[in-house]
């Protein structure tokens, strides 16, 4: 881990009209120490200001761990790479949800609890009929998702431990099912009822793919690599959905809807929608000859242009899980013998624009959209489900972050404050003065 020279800094100053002000330095396990100013507006009636929170540490968190000038990834400590390679969905989901690895027994039963839960109440599908079949499956996850306190209204008393962990394996369980819901919806196939003899990754396949005329067998391939994708989206720390799920609950709302919040934040094309983005422009790219053409937009300050799948607020050298993803790209187009000119145009992308000054100067890569959404294709997920299954993976690590909030003894709700620039106080001019 990178250590810090500043090691021995406990304190931090500020000196306004000639009068100083200490705050404590608070040091982690590791990373960037922060300086605490919760108490900076009380004794100096300033506020902070960094409305992008890049120099803003929101939470005290022991759950996800980025070293972004490294590429880094740890999850309770350990590497995203080691979790992908020899473990699964379920057992990431255990250790971001208690903190470590499950033993053989823990992981059986883990396993048990989340397949007793995959089905949904039977009026649920009823909610699907009530949207046009060319809606959005983030709109109708937004909806779904926000419905389940609907449905399951014993498991939404969140001062009750048991009850918070009931909506948590109910969320894991269920999203699957509402996400493969609004795939059979949007393409007017019957909805597939989960099969509890199939592991988690494949029944998603199952419940995705097959049709009632003709026997689908789930490609251990594809759904080892889907289980993979599933741990790679996990989670990233504070993410913006992350944060909105956490000011959720700093409410008290209860989880369907916290997790609903973060599904809605997650569709932006800054961030989970970027899958979907990448695919398109790629596709408006349309051969390695216009790259040069498109790199030079994504520099030119005049153009709002941006590479989609590309850039991180945190991750300044290569997202360590888009090389993982790079790889399950490349595994899932052998399995699948697809041919995708997508494939050649990004990777011709990436070239160009890894060896751009600006690229460079700027520490741009891509990050975990950028070869998600053409393995996703090659699966056979058409681009709009693609941040559906971004946010059924996210449900984990929102969930976690989510208990970890509500558990915390000093956890109050979130209220930041702004600085105004709007109109000083006027007299109000009745209609009839007004010319
Ligand atoms: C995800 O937070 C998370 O952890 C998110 C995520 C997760 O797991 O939850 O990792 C998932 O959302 C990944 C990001 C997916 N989004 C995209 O791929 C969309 C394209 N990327 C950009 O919009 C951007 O990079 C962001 C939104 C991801 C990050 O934006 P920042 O941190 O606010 O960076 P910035 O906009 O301040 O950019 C710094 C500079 C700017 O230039 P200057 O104003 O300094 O001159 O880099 C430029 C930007 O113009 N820049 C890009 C660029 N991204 C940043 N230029 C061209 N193409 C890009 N993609």
């Amino acid at each position: 881990m990178a250590s810090d020279s500043r090691a021995d800094l406990k304190t931090g100053t500020l000196t306004l009209d000639g009068k100083t002000y200490s705050f404590p330095i608070r040091w982690g396990t590791s990373g960037p120490p922060v300086m605490d100013v919760g108490k900076l507006y009380g004794t100096t009636r300033i506020f902070t200001y960094d409305p992008g929170f890049s120099s803003t540490a929101s939470a005290e968190s022991k759950i996800t761990y980025i070293d972004g000038d490294n590429g880094v990834l740890l999850h309770r400590g350990y590497a995203i790479e080691d979790l992908v390679a020899h473990g699964d969905f379920l057992e990431t989901c255990y250790l971001l949800f208690y903190g470590s690895l499950p033993t053989p027994a823990q992981k059986a039963d883990f396993d048990n609890r989340v397949t007793r839960h995959t089905m949904v109440h039977e009026q649920m599908a009823r909610l699907y009929h009530g949207i046009r079949r060319d809606a959005h499956p983030m709109a109708v996850m937004v909806g779904v998702v926000g419905a389940l306190s609907a449905f399951y209204h014993d498991s939404i008393d969140i001062s009750d431990p048991h009850q918070r962990m009931v909506a948590s394996m109910r969320m894991i369980a269920k999203l699957p099912t509402i996400a493969a819901m609004a795939y059979k919806y949007s393409r007017g196939e019957p909805f597939v009822y989960p099969k509890n003899d199939l592991p988690y990754a494949a029944n998603f396949l199952h419940m995705c793919f097959s049709v009632p005329f003709e026997e689908y067998r789930v490609n251990p391939v594809l759904a080892r690599a889907m289980d993979q994708i599933f741990i790679l989206h996990a989670d990233n720390e504070q993410g913006a959905s992350t944060s909105t799920v956490r000011l959720a609950g700093s409410s008290g709302a209860n989880p369907f809807a916290c997790i609903a919040a973060g599904i809605a934040c997650l569709w932006g094309p800054a961030h989970g929608g970027a899958h979907e983005a990448v695919i398109k422009q790629l596709a408006q790219i349309e051969t390695k000859k216009r790259v040069p053409e498109f790199v030079a937009r994504a520099k030119d300050p005049e153009d709002s242009f941006r590479l989609m799948g590309f850039g991180h607020r945190v991750y300044k050298a290569y997202d360590p899980r888009a090389k993982l993803m790079r790889q399950i790209c490349h595994d899932v187009l052998k399995e699948t013998r697809a041919d995708d000119p997508l494939l050649e145009i990004a990777e011709e992308l990436e070239r160009v624009a890894l060896a751009d000054e600006y690229f460079i100067e700027k520490r741009l890569y891509p990050n975990l959209d950028f070869y998600a959404g053409l393995t996703l294709r090659a699966m056979g997920f058409p681009p709009s489900l693609f941040t559906a299954v971004f946010a059924l993976a996210r449900t984990a690590g929102w969930i976690a972050h989510w208990m970890e909030m509500i558990a915390d003894p000093h956890q109050k709700i979130g209220r930041p404050r702004q600085l105004y620039t709007g109109y000083a106080r006027r007299e109000y001019v009745p209609i009839g003065r007004r010319d």
